[in-house]
This record gives structure tokens, sequence and C-alpha cells, in this order.
């Protein structure tokens, strides 16, 4: 189980795909601002406001550091071995076949749930604006039921069965990624174009009531710093704990090393410059939120806040009727513009995010596809799971199974414990990620390191102690899902992967993924 796929046959497999090299810095940013910008800053600043308050902007810098540090660690790693899969495919080639697989499975709740999460987005945002339309969707259709299978899938609300919109785009983006539908780096440049226009005008419209509303970041930190050795998962590190899920996603330039021109030097461009420039965007929009309309947390009649995104504090909120605080929205930054007197922006916001979140959705199914394909080719999971279709040349299996998790996902849970959920996966792959460059530098000294990480031994160890931090700040239900999820990894790594593993069973024919014409770039 310690088993390494040499750094070698990682590259061999490489060169024998004909994917076409054509990202150039400036795409391979925008890129990553469209895998990144999504509903973390659109609906998450609600949740994030009930963990922290007017605090969270610390979260945002906090979750944003970890993830600059992160970033660098992928980026070695990225310009190392420029090849799909990432940070399970990293992981193989540096600790081994186990620490592989648990990495893989840990990057199935990072992108099935962190879709799942982002669908339940889009769904609060078309909803809003269906209903700012005079179309009112029944309750039991919007939102799943209080409690679907004990505690870890209990957070929908009284009344209502299914999250209907959240599985309906979930079923056409599966669609159309059957079909063999690529983020064009056109559409991607329009969705992105789109995403910081909504932001920039939120931004603009917002920014000036920050001055004459200072009291609304008083208390700043209403709940505290929170405490990592606690299930609470609230205060300053548990918001930012979970608004780290608005950072996810800039590792989707790393996947697209494969099409990039000079990766060696692009792709941390790429990585660090999508990420700079998202986190100016959240702090300035988190800012302004807060200055116009407040974020303070709501709590019950005992005067605990409640928990954000439970079946309580959902029920509160409903009974507050209109004008609810920003905690109870389930599409933060366009609600903040409806109630401050900005109700045609506020709808253009929804608009926007309606437009551009699919394409996020798009984005993580298509890495858990990639990354399905890749653990299904090196034998971990069963062959049969990377069948391609033989008209649309798409891993048409993998695909459905994968949209079949996300739908079920979706329909039941709110977005808030959903973003949890995935994060848990997402920092414990990094921190993976950040330990495996440390590993190479000793093991395989002499490869040539296109873009080194800076003080390696000072960032690579701060990476992995955020991603810990961050991960314990989680609430107990997620720290709880994610041992679950990690014992059955484990079950089924020793009765499957250990014994078909093509390492173990000396295969070396990597038959790459062979699609139609062209890949993200086209
Ligand atoms: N960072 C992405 C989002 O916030 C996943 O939607």
């Amino acid at each position: 189980m310690w088993r390494v796929k040499s750094l070698d046959a990682i590259l061999a497999t490489a060169e024998k795909k004909s994917l076409h090299r054509s990202l150039g810095p400036l795409q391979l940013t925008l890129l990553g601002i469209g895998a990144v910008i999504g509903t973390g800053i659109f609906v998450l600043t609600a949740a994030a406001a009930q963990k922290a308050g007017p605090g969270m902007m610390i979260s945002f810098i906090i979750a944003g550091s970890v993830c600059a540090v992160a970033a660098l660690c992928y980026s070695e790693l990225a310009s190392m071995v420029p090849v799909a899969g990432s940070a399970y495919t990293y992981s193989y080639a540096v600790m081994g076949e186990l620490v592989a697989w648990l990495v893989g499975w840990a990057l199935i709740l990072e992108y099935a749930l962190g879709a799942s999460a982002v669908a339940v987005g889009w769904s609060g945002h078309i909803i809003g604006l269906l209903d700012s339309l005079g179309v009112h969707l029944p309750h039991a259709l919007t939102v799943g039921p209080k409690v679907v299978l004990g505690s870890f899938l209990e957070g929908g609300e009284a009344g209502g069965i299914v999250n209907l919109p959240a599985v309906i785009i979930t079923i056409l983006v599966t669609g159309l990624l059957v079909y063999g539908t690529k983020e064009s780096a056109t559409v991607n440049a329009v969705l992105v174009a789109i995403k910081v226009t909504a932001l920039t005008l939120f931004i603009v419209l917002t920014i000036g009531m920050v001055g004459g509303h200072m009291d609304h970041f008083t208390p700043f930190t209403p709940r505290g710093w929170g405490n990592p050795l606690s299930s609470a998962g609230t205060g300053v590190l548990g918001a930012a704990a979970s608004i780290f899920f608005a950072y996810v996603g800039f590792d989707a330039v790393s996947t697209a090393a494969e099409e990039t021109r000079n990766p060696q030097r692009n792709v941390p461009i790429g990585l660090i410059g999508s990420l700079l420039i998202c986190t100016l965007f959240y702090l300035l929009a988190a800012g302004s939120a807060i200055g116009a309309y407040g974020a303070q947390p709501l709590a019950g009649p005992n005067g605990m806040p409640y928990d954000a995104g439970s079946p309580d504090m959902a029920a509160a909120c409903t009974a507050l009727g209109a004008h609810t605080p920003l905690v109870c929205s389930k599409e933060a930054l366009a609600y903040v513009l409806r109630e401050v007197g900005h109700p045609f922006f506020g709808n253009l916001v929804a608009l926007a995010a309606t437009i551009a979140l699919p394409s996020v959705v798009l984005l993580m199914m298509y890495g858990q596809t990639r990354i399905f394909f890749v653990m299904a080719r090196d034998g971990l999971l069963p062959k049969g799971l990377s069948a391609v279709h033989p008209k649309f040349k798409t891993p048409w299996v993998i695909t459905l199974v994968t949209g079949v998790v996300v739908a079920l996902f979706a329909a039941f849970l709110p977005v808030g414990q959903l973003a949890d959920y995935s994060n848990s996966g997402t920092l414990f792959a990094f921190a993976a990620v950040s330990a495996g460059v440390m590993i190479l530098r000793f093991t395989d000294p002499n490869r040539v390191r296109p873009f080194r990480t800076p003080l390696v031994f000072v960032v690579a160890p701060a990476s992995i102690i955020g991603c810990i931090v961050l991960f314990m700040s989680l609430d107990g239900k997620s720290k709880g899902l994610f041992a679950v999820w990690t014992i059955l990894g484990l079950i089924f790594y020793f009765l499957y992967g250990f014994w078909r593993s093509n390492v173990r069973l000396g295969i070396e024919n990597d038959e790459p993924l062979t699609e139609g014409p062209g890949g993200i770039a086209d």
C-alpha cells in the first residue's frame, strides 16, 4: 500500500495525451477566477455572518491566507507534474498508493458535495429571482425535509420535501457533461466578466454606506474567535472554516496544466493571480455588506445564536417574515441590495449569479469525473466505471454516477452544511499536497522544478497547520462525516483497490482519456 507510481510513468502518460497546449497566463487566471467565485461570496456570506458576525472579514483573510500557502505548494507540484488528477496524482507519486487513495476519496467530498453546494446556491438565487417576478414556487419544492437520515443529513425545513431547482440544474449539467460540453475559454471569460461585474456593482453601490454605519461593526466578534477543539464550528475560526469554500476551485488551474503553454511558468501565475484578485473582491464585498446592512448573528429567545442553517434557525427566520437579517438570506448579496433601496440592482446581481453559478457546478463535476476516471484507470475503482461513450467520447458511466450523487445531496441538504462537508475533504487534500512537496524535496531532489515554492520549509508547514486548524474549526457534524467517509474509504481500499491496483499487477498501460477534439481551451 506504500507503492508509488513513478513520476516518470505519470509524465509518460501525460505525453501520450494529445490535448492541445493553448492556455496562457491570462486565460489561466480567468479560469481560476471562473472556478473560484461562486456560492461562497454570493451565498455563504450569510452563514459566515451567523457564525462570526462582522468578524467574518477576518475569516475571509484567514481562509484566503491558508489558500495562498496551499496554492504555493500546489504550484510546485503542478508545474513538476502537469497532468490531470491533481492532488490524487501528486500523492500517488510521492506518498504512495494508500495516501493517494485517501486523497482521491477525500476529493470526492470536495468536488461532488461542492457541486451540490453550488447547485443549492443557484437554487436560492433562481427562487429569489422568480419571487421578485411574482412567481412563487411551493415551499415544499424549494427545500429538503427537516430530517432525512439521522443527524448527518438533518437540515432542511419543516414542510420541505425536495430542493427541486437544485436537482434540475444538476441534471442539466450532467447531461451537458455526458454530451461532452466543456467550459470553453470564451464562455468562461464571459462568465468571469459577469461575476466580476456583479461583485463590482455590489461594492460600488454599498461601500459608500459604510461610513455612516460604523455601528454595524460592533460588536465585531459577537461569537468570539472560536475553538478548534470544540464541535461548535462558530466564531471567527468557525466562519473561516466555512468561508474557505469561497476560495476552493483554484486547483482547477493546476488540473488544466496539460492544456497550458509553458505550464512551468504560467500555472503558478494563474493560481496565485486568481487567488489574489478573489481575496480583494471578497473583502470589499463582505465589508460593504456589513456596513450597508449589518451582519449580526440571529439569536433565539434564550439569547443563544442559532446554529447556522439549522431547522430551528430556518423556522425563526420564517417567523420574522419580510426584512429579515442578512443571516437568513439564501442569496446574501442580492438580498442586501434589495433591502438597502436598490431592488433593480439586487435582481441584476441575482440574475448574474443565476447565469454564472452553473459553470461552477460544471467545473466541479468535471473535476470529479476526471479524478474518478484516473482512479479507475489506475485500477483502484472498478474499470467499468471508466467506460467511454462510443459516440460522445466522454466517461459517461462515471458522469452519471456523479450526477446522481450530486443531485441527491443537493436535494436535501442546506448549502452551508454541504460546503462544510466539502471543505473537510479539500482541507485534507491540501494538507497532503503540502506534505508531498516537502517529501519530494528529499526523495527526488534533482528533478527539475520549474516553480519552486519559496521558503518551502516555512510555507508548507504553515499550509499544513492552517489546514488542520481550519479542519478542526469545522462543526462536529462535518468532522464526524469526514471520519465516517474515511473509514468507508479504507474498507473499500483493502477489499478492492489494494488487490486490483495497476501498480501492484504491473500493468503499465495507462490509456489516456481520448476525448473529442480539444479540451477546456477550445
Ligand atoms: N469557490 C467556489 C464557490 O464559492 C466553489 O462557489
